[in-house]
């Protein structure tokens, strides 16, 4: 089986110059749960934005053995959920209904089945009652949750999240590391917390300064202190 996952020689610099990404090569089974860790201004959310095509590479990425180029952004976009960073990035809506239904009425369900899935992704991030509230008024941690439904409710085969835990109480965390134990789909997920990595990820990728340096067993690196302290994860 190819991998879902499958980036090649991929270097990215941003407009102003600032050199990203270096030489990045990496292949992600479908049904994999992978960590993306490294230091702040390693390259993890430069990486994640080109997995769904947010960032545009000409070459070097194929999703579910889709090149990503602009022609297969549509569909790429269908299989590739990406819950940002900063949450204000991603909700737009004047309900949260709204912004957890866009996905499933973007896909063309039926307004039954979109409902179904609205309640079923609040239900998953513990927010059935915030349904009429407008996004913008809620609190740091309410609009992560509500971030992470939006995406969570169109089920993509890959789900990729930028520091999913940031900002979550301890009992959300908790229960949103659960969560994800459970899905079955693809995971990639970038993040500083060790704990998510060492419960819920069983392969590791340490980035620092663009490029890949180290991909392999969570509890192997988790273990190796050395590594961990050079890259700024301890
Ligand atoms: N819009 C931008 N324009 C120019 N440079 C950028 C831009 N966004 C990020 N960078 C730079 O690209 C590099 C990688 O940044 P990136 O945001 O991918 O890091 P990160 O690993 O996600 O860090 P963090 O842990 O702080 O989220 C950094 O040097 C950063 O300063
Ligand atoms: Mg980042």
């Amino acid at each position: 089986m190819e991998p879902i996952i499958q980036i090649s020689q991929l270097n990215y610099s941003y407009p102003d110059g600032t050199i990203a990404l270096q030489d990045i090569n990496l292949e992600i089974d479908s049904g994999e749960k992978v960590a993306l860790v490294g230091a702040n201004g390693a390259g993890k959310s430069t990486l994640l934005l080109h997995i769904n095509g947010v960032i545009n590479a000409s070459k070097g990425i194929f999703i579910n053995g889709l090149n990503s180029s602009r022609e297969n952004l549509g569909k790429i976009r269908a299989m590739v959920g990406v819950v940002f960073q900063n949450p204000d990035d991603q909700l737009f809506s004047i309900t949260v209904h709204d912004d957890v239904a866009f996905g499933p009425r973007y896909q063309g369900l039926s307004n039954k089945e979109i409902n179904t899935r609205v309640e079923a992704a609040l239900n998953a991030v513990q927010m059935q009652g915030f349904r009429d509230r407008h996004p913008y008024h809620l609190s740091g941690g309410e609009k992560k949750r509500i971030a992470i439904a939006t995406v969570l409710s169109m089920e993509p085969a890959i789900l990729v999240f930028d520091e999913p835990t940031a900002g979550l109480d301890p009992r959300a965390r908790r229960e949103l590391i659960e969560l994800l134990r459970t899905l079955p789909q693809t995971l990639l997920i970038a993040t500083h917390d060790l704990g998510l990595v060492q419960q819920l990820t069983p392969r590791t990728i340490i980035m620092n300064n663009g490029c890949i340096v180290a991909d392999g067993s969570s509890a192997e690196l988790l273990n190796n202190k050395d590594i961990l302290f050079e890259n700024g994860l301890i």
